[in-house]
């Protein structure tokens, strides 16, 4: 017998509450819990009271399960290739979060359209006819090579009965949040439908080894709209993301059951789709006159991938009394720390200065072997003397001023020897392995030493 039943679900932790509370008891997080209405359909069973007469699987000793290695679907897309680590795995499950208008939908179509197995396109957000626009914009001409089946519709039964007669090899869900499932009352994109259809859509992949790709939001602030056990229930997170006003993404793994999250794919959003970027130090790096200031270029690593990024910065007098400082692809709270270094160290007096800074390219870069970049980049912007061309950086900067040692600095001075730089300035620290590199490599320990040498 069904029942009708309303429960109280916090949308930061998908907790479940009986009661409507103004503070999440298990996230501490305040007005975050919603109502929710619930349609059982049978009571559960407990654990111990379920059916025995079924077959239970048995424990069995690690050394007794056979090594298998997992069957993966290469998708002919290298980028994404990388960041899965070698193609889709058989019967899992992949989430690709990423801002509205990134090109979540593109990339996913791009890749149904290209790859050589019978893929069900289930789109809850666009019409066929729109779809059929993207695809012709995508393709250009060019003769499909595989079968690709569009379905619009939001209903999970409805899904799998389409599944049954089309037999899809892969699946792809645009997007989770349109989903709803008959079992359950809530309205779409709410924590308990997306909890209950994926749920449902993960089973599926499990019992049938068919991969299921879904399309998720985000929030406003970055993460995967609903509940954060969604990201625990899949098997691969992918987040693509970068600035709408550029063209670079960049495709990022948070989480990757079969591979590691250092991987990172680089495209670029062309007319005609997603383009994959083989080369990405030679793009980022904007084309410039030999004396321009403010601007460094730092040899930074994003996962294992080497990457040569422009730094630009501009400082200049502070109109009004409190100094401006802003940041495009840095850390703010990152920036104030190394003014103040350069503050008390290196005795500039930047309290009166407006800085801003920008990393080339709209991207944005965690590496902390940035910093030393960031720092001759705004010495150059204050001091009016431009950073030879030829001349980048990879050190971080500690708050005594001293410049710390980076890691697997071996792959920066490469990568920066392969691009044709003259002179890579690192820690004193690193240990750079015995090695005739072309390239001179410039040992600093302090902020004062670098100013000595450059200004
Ligand atoms: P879309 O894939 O719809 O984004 P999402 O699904 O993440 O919301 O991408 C939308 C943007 O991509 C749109 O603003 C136009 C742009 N675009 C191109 O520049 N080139 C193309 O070939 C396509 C299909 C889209
Ligand atoms: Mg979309």
């Amino acid at each position: 017998m069904s029942k009708q039943k309303t429960l109280y679900f916090c949308q930061n932790c998908g907790a479940q509450h009986a009661k409507m509370l103004g503070k999440c008891t298990t996230c501490n997080e305040w007005g975050t819990v919603v109502e929710e209405i619930i349609e059982k359909q049978e009571t559960k069973l407990n654990w111990k009271t379920s059916n025995t007469k079924k077959k239970l699987p048995k424990a069995i000793k690690i050394e007794d399960i056979s090594s298998e290695k997992e069957d993966r679907i290469p998708t002919n897309n290298k980028e994404l290739d990388t960041v899965l680590g070698g193609g889709i795995v058989k019967g899992s499950v992949i989430l690709l979060g990423g801002e509205p208008g990134i090109g979540k939908s593109t990339l996913i179509l791009q890749i149904a359209l290209q790859i050589p197995q019978k893929v069900l396109y289930v789109s809850g957000e666009e019409s066929k006819n729109q779809i059929k626009m993207r695809a012709e914009r995508l393709q250009k001409g060019k003769i499909p090579v595989n079968e690709c089946l569009i379905l619009t519709e939001t209903k999970t039964q409805n899904i799998f009965k389409s599944i049954e007669e089309t037999q899809p090899e892969i699946v792809v869900i645009d997007s989770i949040q349109t989903l709803h499932t008959d079992y359950i009352e809530a309205s779409p994109g709410s924590i308990s439908q997306i909890r209950e259809t994926t749920a449902e859509l993960i089973k599926f992949a499990k019992e049938t080894g068919t991969p299921v790709l879904l399309i998720g939001h985000i929030n406003k602030e970055g993460s995967i709209a609903g509940p954060k056990i969604l990201e625990h229930m899949v098997d691969v997170v992918l987040q693509f993301e970068g600035d709408r006003n550029h063209t670079y993404r960049i495709l990022r793994a948070n989480k990757n059951r079969f591979g590691s999250t250092a991987e990172l794919g680089i495209y670029e959003m062309l007319g005609n789709g997603l383009r994959e970027i083989e080369n990405p130090s030679e793009i980022l790096i904007s084309e410039k006159e030999s004396d321009l200031t403010g601007t460094a270029i730092a040899a930074t690593l994003e996962g294992i991938r080497p990457l040569m990024i422009e730094v630009q910065a501009l400082v200049s007098t502070a109109v009004y009394g409190t100094p401006q400082r802003s940041a495009t692809g840095y850390n703010i709270k990152r920036l104030n720390m190394i003014l103040a270094v350069l503050e008390k160290k290196a005795g500039f007096r930047l309290g009166a200065k407006d800085v801003f800074l920008n990393i080339a390219g709209g991207i944005k870069i965690d590496d902390p072997a940035i910093d030393l970049a960031v720092v001759c980049a705004i010495l150059s912007s204050n001091e009016d003397v431009a950073i030879p061309q030829n001349y980048c950086f990879s050190a971080e900067v500690g708050l005594a001023g001293e410049i710390r040692a980076v890691n697997k600095v071996d792959q920066r001075i490469l990568e920066a020897e392969k691009l044709g730089f003259e002179q890579i300035f690192v820690s004193k620290y690193c240990k750079i392995p015995n090695k005739n590199y072309q390239i001179k490599i410039v040992k600093v320990a302090k902020i004062e030493e670098i100013y000595q040498l450059l200004f």
